[in-house]
């Protein structure tokens, strides 16, 4: 499986602290945003990465992570994303790198407490189709939210104002290669971006979507109330921790 970390964006969510960079370089705790990414794709044994970038200083991305000896890893590969097209869009520029692999796409402003190894693995497994990561939270209107019957996902709405359930989609996805097909059928939004939301219900429509109900916590860091939350979950215990104690339950269809 091959991993793409999407570190693009112009982070206007965190204006004036992006005036002058990428969201992605900015502090969490002692280290840039997007050195837990690429760790949490190492811990999980994914170790063939894909940085797509774009906007201000994306050429210091380079600069700071060379080839990810830093994470043990010989060899770091990137893109750029120009202008603000959405997820969607910027997984699409890995297309011709994932050249038939499955891909486990990170939002590179998303920070996790445990070790997603075992998702990985389930998904290594899975013949087909997709796999995504649910976690309660207090304001599901600000993510992606699932629609459950029962054990099964029917539904993600983006950014619903009246949520029907507090469970959110989180920034960790897993596709089979199907995805960069899919990316192409979409249209933008109301917002002008291609969603990874619809890229997701086009597989619970194809019956492929599986998911699991992530362990520890979970947080993104594109608002000034995450970022600091972020930093100040990294302070008190650290994240990408290597022992998840309670394994989740895998669901959905096979
Ligand atoms: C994006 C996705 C959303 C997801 C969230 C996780 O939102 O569109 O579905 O729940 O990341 O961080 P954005 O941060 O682009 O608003």
């Amino acid at each position: 499986m091959k991993g793409v970390i999407l570190a693009g964006g112009l982070g206007t969510r965190l204006f004036p602290l992006t005036k002058i960079t990428n969201k992605h370089l900015l502090p969490v705790y002692d280290r840039p945003m997007i050195y837990y990414p690429i760790q949490a794709l190492v811990n999980a044994g994914v170790r063939d990465i894909m940085i797509v970038t774009g906007g201000r200083k994306s050429g210091d991305f380079l600069s700071l992570l060379g080839n990810g000896s830093e994470f043990g890893l010989k060899h770091l590969n990137y893109t750029y994303q120009e202008g603000e097209g959405g997820i969607a869009e910027a997984l699409g520029l890995a297309s011709h790198w994932a050249s038939g692999d499955k891909v486990c796409v990170v939002l590179g402003d998303n920070i996790i407490q445990y070790n997603i190894a075992k998702a990985v693995r389930d998904f290594e497994r899975q013949d087909k189709g997709a796999k995504i990561l649910l976690k309660e939270v207090h304001d599901p209107e600000r993510f992606g939210v699932a629609e459950l019957e029962g054990e099964r996902v029917v539904k993600i709405v983006e950014k619903p104002k009246a949520p029907k359930s507090n469970k959110a989609v989180i920034g960790v996805y897993m596709y089979d290669a199907r995805v960069f097909e899919i990316i192409k059928t979409l249209k933008p939004s109301e917002r002008g971006e291609l969603e990874i939301t619809d890229v997701n219900n086009w597989y619970i429509r194809d019956g492929s979507m599986t998911f699991e109900t992530l362990q520890g916590w979970w947080t993104d860091a594109g608002t000034f109330e995450s970022l600091h939350r972020a930093s100040c979950l990294v302070a008190e215990g650290g994240a990408n921790l290597m022992d998840d104690p309670r394994p989740a339950p895998e669901r959905g269809p096979k």
